[in-house]
């Protein structure tokens, strides 16, 4: 007798007995006999089971075994790799009953999200999302095969820190060892990677778990996955190069997808000028253009005193679609929430036929700006104000036509990098500049001499790895000359003192020896996210946080007992 998965039993083993193990996925009765759909991760297996057999009771999702013969079917079914046979069942035992279950255990269900998560293990149970969880083991072992082979060594960081610069809010987490004291939850192993640097290991890796208490969104989650590296003697180009062999043999092994490189590189201003945004979806084009000279003098009030205020009017065509107004209106409801109002025209063989402000601009004038595109038939979507919203609120109107239109194709990968980032992040509200990627990120080398009184113009040595509009990875080459270092502390508002209590161990180290050096981190949960095409960043964790960032399996976070507060001298204060 053969012991088997159900997934495995096929024609190979007519007249063999065999045994299996799995789930009761559908029974049919049909007179005398019943049809038995068994399942386990490698697939289903029909059993026929004959009136000897009581099955009596039996539910769907019970855990059976069965004992029989392999059998040919009369009537194959080519769609599953089994399909060719059935097991005459000799002997079933239940090995564990099912109650009925709260969702349909089936790749199609009506299931809500937040049953789902409820039951995740009902929910894992369906291959639509347990394939994506293996299929996470499987990248993320190639990730890990390559980078051994390349002699990266794999160091585990603690979770149990101090604040890391990320520029989210921290998990704080008392002990009773400490009164008053907290630990910090990492946002990444960012300042041990650097250490790990200081200490000599050349080049380091980790599978780490990065903590953020931030606003969630369906690319967020509070606890998430990076592969996180670190080189020392390397330059940008050395970091972008391992990471695109990386990424092309593992899609390549899992996915079997030939990845083209070198990736495209695009600098952040070109960025934000051609896409109205800093992590754009390459996969259609819809590049934005200044077409400000093609309205100079017109009649349209609007975009005249636009220009005379020195705005800009851009836009972007859309090929061979020519706009209903109905779409415009929902293409106009995600612009405007970035501050500004679109406008559309419609052209049919190089001539305006309609649109939003059709009858206030001039025929000529709206046919040249189209025919700055070389396009005949289309769409010109239009946005005149101050260049930084007018590109904002083109970036999401070009999203928002994606949307209506499916204009990227679903199967693509178009991964590009962002380089030449500014260092500095201004926050309108405080009136304060913070670091934009971390303050750790080296100035760019023109920007040395001056980028602490100069912090609106100066770049950074940071690189984003962008993925069909998602932001997969960032990371930079290292400040390691500590003036550079204090001057960046002090031009973020840090005093030597605050600085100091917050990263004097790193700069303690800086001072025993420190190699030049810069790293990367990979946001695995978003990267698994993309390649399997799954809705949300949820689907490939096998158990996350719902989108109010709570785990409604576990019903956490949930409220500390009286004495589990006193043993940490905590006292709850009524919100
Ligand atoms: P950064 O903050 O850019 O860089 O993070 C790296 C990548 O992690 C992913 N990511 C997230 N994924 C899911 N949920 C979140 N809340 C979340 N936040 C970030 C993104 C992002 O690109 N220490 C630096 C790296 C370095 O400089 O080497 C860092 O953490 O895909």
């Amino acid at each position: 007798m053969e012991k088997l998965y159900c997934g495995k039993v096929t024609e190979e083993y007519i007249n063999n007995i065999v045994n299996i193990k799995g789930w009761v996925k559908k029974i049919r009765k049909m007179g005398s006999i019943s049809f038995l759909d068994i399942a386990d991760r490698y697939g289903l297996v029909q059993v026929i089971v004959d009136e000897h057999i009581n099955i009596e009771g039996l539910t769907r999702e019970s855990v059976v075994e069965v004992t029989g013969t392999v059998v040919a079917r009369k009537t194959p079914n080519d769609k599953i790799p089994t399909g060719k046979i059935e097991i005459k069942c000799e002997t079933l035992t239940v090995l564990s009953f099912a109650k009925t279950t709260p969702m349909i255990v089936e790749d199609v269900t009506d299931a809500l999200e937040d049953i789902r998560l409820q039951h995740r293990y009902l929910d894992l149970r369906r291959d639509i999302i347990r394939n994506k969880i293996i299929f996470r083991s499987k990248f993320i072992n190639e990730l890990r095969a390559y980078l051994v082979k390349q002699d990266f060594i794999e160091v585990e960081t603690p979770c149990l820190a101090k604040p890391t610069p990320e520029g989210a809010r921290h998990y704080i987490v008392p002990t009773r060892n400490a009164p008053n004291h907290f630990w910090a939850l990492p946002q990444s192993p960012q300042i041990f990677k650097q250490l790990l640097m200081v200490a000599g290991f050349l080049k380091y890796f980790q599978i780490a778990k990065c903590f953020r208490d931030e606003d969630l969104r369906a690319d967020r989650q509070p606890e998430f996955t990076q592969l996180d590296i670190e080189m020392s003697f390397v330059n940008e180009k050395d970091i972008m190069k391992i990471t695109e062999y990386m990424f092309r043999r593992a899609i390549k092994k899992t996915l079997n997808i030939n990845v083209w490189a070198p990736f495209k590189v695009m600098k952040y201003d070109d960025c934000m000028n051609y896409y109205g945004c800093d992590k754009p979806d390459l996969r259609y084009d819809l590049k934005l253009a200044d077409l400000s000279k093609y309205f100079v003098g017109t009649n349209f009030r609007i975009f005249d005193s636009i220009l005379k205020d020195n705005g800009v009017i851009k836009g972007f065509a859309i090929d061979q679609i020519v706009m209903e107004k109905k779409d415009f209106e929902t293409v106009q409801k995600y612009a405007t929430d970035k501050g500004l109002q679109v406008a559309y025209l419609t052209f049919k063989d190089g001539k305006k036929v309609g649109g939003s402000i059709t009858n206030v601009i001039e025929d000529d004038k709206a046919n040249s700006a189209f025919a700055n595109f070389n396009f005949t038939t289309g769409t010109l979507i239009l946005c005149g104000g101050k260049l930084k919203k007018v590109n904002d609120t083109l970036g999401a109107a070009r999203i928002a036509c994606n949307n209506v239109y499916k204009l990227a194709d679903p199967n693509a990968l178009a991964f590009t990098w962002v380089t030449d980032w500014p260092l500095f992040e201004y926050d309108e509200e405080t009136g304060k500049y913070a670091a934009a990627h971390h303050p750790f990120t080296s100035p760019a080398i023109k920007s040395l001499k001056d980028f602490d009184t100069n912090k609106d113009r100066a770049r950074a040595r940071a690189y984003d790895i962008v993925l069909n509009g998602y932001e997969v990875g960032g990371g930079s080459i290292r400040i390691t000359d500590t003036e550079v270092q204090k001057r960046m502390f002090k031009a973020i508002g840090l005093t030597e003192e605050q600085a100091k209590a917050k990263f004097g161990y790193l700069l303690n180290a800086f001072e025993y020896g420190v190699p030049p050096h810069g790293g990367i981190a990979i946001g695995l949960d978003r990267l698994i996210m993309i390649l399997t095409k799954a809705d949300t960043i949820r689907d490939v964790i096998a158990f996350p946080k719902n989108s109010h960032g709570v785990d409604l399996m576990l019903d956490a976070p949930s409220a500390a007992s009286a004495e589990g507060l006193d043993d940490l001298f905590l006292q709850v204060k009524e919100k």
